[in-house]
């Protein structure tokens, strides 16, 4: 298979380090960062007609048409935003909270997410509830289970992750979606990681938006992410920018598509980030990224004589691994430590506290192989054995 060291070469990466956290940023393939280029050289060589002409007469339309076809969904459903933090604030502030109403998260939120749900209850009286998700979850009841019990009568809004970010765990978001529906409960899902990395039909998981970061596992440039927003939802939600398009007759996407002038070229190039993706056989990516980042689980539990104790059904291409030591810390030990590996190692990982343990979650990316786990398992040995 063509995958590995055989291909890092199509990356800025340094062959020499061992690059183990895609998950946190994405790294976007030297293809994708030529045709970034062309689209921006376009754009300065005539700016009236690319910013005031094209980008209106349908070039957005028709990269939302191919983001949209990739998750089975119909690109006017579908809005580019920068990142799955902006799209979380085109929700939370775009809705109309009343005091006491709830605000329901789950203790695997990301960090800058739930401040979103802070920010919004604050302004309206409302409070935000977090359930609590244990870590290592056992199965899928054991989530849908602690998310019921935290809804009442006055949950008016759901937030779930779809792959959560600190524990890399999937959520059974289907299932959670039609349970809160059944409560009358609107549900946002932030599933930053999800493509690319999984097997994904938006549409078909019923929610009432679904954000995803394109520049994560999807290879799109910084600054590309989709977010879906059902029909019944579309008049109700708009950008944190209004702007011309706020009064726009052709609705959701045109409202999302002029926030101000602006660089365009992370939304188009998600056509060349597909056939990147694609160009490698879809579920050849996904099988790849998923069996070496298992492998690579076991392999380094083992090594490091720590108990993974997890379900390998429950995970993707990111793995978490318990530091040998059960090293306990606050953010300024996971900085640290993270800091040690890359000056001292040249291994890029991120350590993370899906519960109060401190976790080494490892990424795997198509440009990854088993020699960059080796790497780590010795570095980490070197600093905790
Ligand atoms: C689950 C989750 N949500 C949201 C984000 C925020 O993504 P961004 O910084 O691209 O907005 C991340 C980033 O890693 C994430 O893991």
């Amino acid at each position: 298979m063509n995958f590995g060291k055989k291909i890092i070469d199509k990356w800025h990466i340094d062959p020499d380090v061992a690059f183990l956290n895609h998950g946190s940023y994405g790294a976007c393939p030297i293809p994708v960062l030529q045709k970034q280029n062309e689209i921006r050289e376009r754009m300065e060589m005539q700016p009236c007609e690319f910013l005031g002409r094209d980008v209106w007469e349908g070039l957005i339309e028709e990269s939302l048409e191919k983001a949209g076809s990739f998750v089975s969904a119909h690109g006017k459903d579908m809005a580019f935003v920068d990142n799955a933090t902006t799209g979380a604030n085109s929700v939370l502030r775009s809705l109309d909270f009343n005091p006491g109403d709830e605000l329901v998260t789950t203790s695997h939120v990301y960090g800058a997410v739930r401040a979103t749900m802070d920010f919004v209850a604050l302004k309206s009286g409302a409070i935000v509830k977090e359930a609590q998700v244990p870590f290592p979850a056992k199965s899928e009841d054991e989530i849908i289970t602690s998310i019921e019990s935290a809804l009442t009568s006055k949950t008016k809004f759901l937030l779930i992750d779809h792959i959560a970010s600190a524990s890399a765990t999937i959520f059974p978001v289907k299932k959670i979606v039609d349970m809160a529906h059944d409560k009358n409960i609107r549900v946002f899902v932030d599933g930053a990681h999800a493509i690319g990395q999984i097997e994904l039909d938006i549409p078909s998981l019923g929610a009432d938006w679904y954000v995803t970061n394109a520049h994560k596992w999807l290879y799109a440039p910084k600054g590309c992410a989709l977010l879906w927003t059902s029909p019944e939802m579309q008049d109700e939600t708009h950008p944190t920018v209004i702007s011309w398009g706020y009064h726009g007759k052709e609705g959701y996407s045109t409202e999302f598509l002029w926030q101000g002038t602006r660089d365009f070229s992370p939304w188009l190039c998600v056509d060349s980030a597909i056939d990147f993706y694609e160009s490698f056989g879809s579920g050849d990516v996904k099988k790849y990224m998923h069996n070496l980042a298992w492998k690579s689980a076991e392999m380094l539990a083992e090594e490091w004589g720590v108990d993974l104790n997890l379900e390998k059904r429950m995970f993707a291409s990111m793995v978490p691994i318990p530091i040998p030591g059960n090293i306990y810390g606050g953010d300024d030990e996971r900085i640290s430590i993270v800091k040690r590996l890359w000056e001292k190692h040249k291994v890029e990982v991120a350590v993370t506290d899906p519960n109060d343990q401190l976790w080494i979650r490892i990424s795997a990316q198509i440009y990854n192989e088993e020699s960059d786990y080796r790497k780590l398992s010795i570095a980490v040995k070197n600093e905790f054995l």
